[in-house]
């Protein structure tokens, strides 16, 4: 028996006449570029997620790279986020030439701590991008009363975390800007790169419509410089059909994480999701002391998983210039050593579960 780590194909089987129906209306229609399917899904995507504008494009990097030109990042500007994430977070920093100031992660959450941003704030200080990791917004109460206290911007990278919720609003709804990606393996995919913005500022919404088509604010005329960052069709088409089905999806989710957590015993750290907040489980994350045994261990039993992620920001290569070292933040160093990510999809069982915990817990 196999265990599948996302399990798109049995998704697509699923919902295959709505996907197929979808991709051929586009088809037949040939509007594969800004085709009424884009104007559609942003309004489903604004209804869903309470934010007045969500602007659909090409990825969640390019969306993070939507929402600094928004807020005019400029050369040497810093920005505060967390050393604890995938590297479209800090990199789209330092495409806009500004330096992304790192601060270390709650243990629990693995998110930022809140605690430690002020410490890390100067004068160059623009914005703070918490990114809402595994599927569970960071602590935005406190998040957004430092940005209030500073003046500065916040920018949510919900990539992970599309229609996670805290205090009752989803995080694309609590940022000044938030952003989503809509990677295929993302708990709501296409079947390419896709991804969006969120705002509820009226002028920052035109100016990311226009910076997504080049800076473009009439044909051939442009007000910013912008980017190719528009969402195919195709894609826009595709999020339309499996949206109806994205809530239930998100209470499968819960329901595989609640048996991980109710199942699981031994010499693991299970994840917390704090009590006013959900989490979309884009992972199930746990920390294990003895990593590449266990994770070998169940490979051989036909279970894949997944190290997100086995080096932090601070220690990568490309970001050297900055001069971050070893045991800067330490407890994103420890994550970064023992995390390994189960298997989460809305289609396991629960003999996939049985069979996943026990090898686990054999281990
Ligand atoms: C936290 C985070 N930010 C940004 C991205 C970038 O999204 P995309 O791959 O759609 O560019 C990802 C994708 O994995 C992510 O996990």
């Amino acid at each position: 028996m196999k265990i599948d780590f996302a399990n798109l194909q049995v998704q697509y089987q699923k919902y295959k006449s709505d996907i197929d129906a979808r991709i051929h209306s586009v088809l037949n229609k040939s509007n594969y570029i800004m085709g009424e399917e884009i104007k559609q899904l942003e309004a489903e995507l604004s209804s869903f997620t309470g934010a007045n504008h969500a602007i659909t494009c090409s990825n969640g990097t390019d969306a993070l790279l939507l929402a600094l030109m928004a807020i005019d990042i400029q050369p040497g500007d810093e920005i505060i986020t967390t050393p604890f994430t995938f590297i479209s977070t800090a990199e789209t920093i330092t495409s806009m030439k500004a330096k992304p100031i790192f601060v270390d992660i709650e243990a629990d959450t693995f998110n930022i701590d809140a605690n430690l941003i002020e410490a890390a704030i100067t004068d160059k200080t623009k914005a703070i991008i918490p990114v809402s990791l595994f599927g569970q917004p960071a602590d935005m109460d406190s998040i957004k009363a430092i940005a209030d206290k500073y003046n500065l911007k916040v920018i949510i990278d919900g990539a992970q975390s599309f229609g996670s919720t805290f205090n009752g609003k989803t995080d694309s709804n609590l940022g000044d800007i938030s952003t989503t990606s809509f990677f295929p393996s993302k708990p709501l995919g296409c079947y390419g790169d896709g991804g969006a913005v969120f705002t509820n500022n009226d002028e920052y919404a035109e100016k990311m419509k226009m910076i997504r088509v080049h800076g473009q604010n009439k044909r051939y005329h442009y007000k910013y410089i912008g980017m190719g960052g528009r969402l195919d069709t195709i894609q826009a088409a595709i999020l339309l059909a499996k949206l109806p089905y994205y809530k239930k999806e998100l209470g499968e989710r819960e329901r595989v994480a609640k048996s991980y957590t109710n199942t699981l015993t031994g010499n693991l750290t299970l994840p917390i999701i704090k009590s006013n907040r959900t989490s979309v489980w884009a992972q199930y994350t746990v920390r294990v002391n003895n990593r590449d045994e266990v994770k070998k261990k169940l490979q051989d039993n036909g279970i894949p998983t997944a190290i997100y992620y086995p080096v932090p920001l601070h220690l990568q290569e490309c970001f050297q210039p900055f001069n971050y070292k070893i045991k800067d933040y330490p407890l994103a160093e420890e994550a970064s050593n023992c995390v390994l990510s189960l298997p989460m999809n809305a289609y396991l069982d629960d003999s996939d579960i049985f069979l996943i915990t026990k090898a686990l817990i054999d281990v």
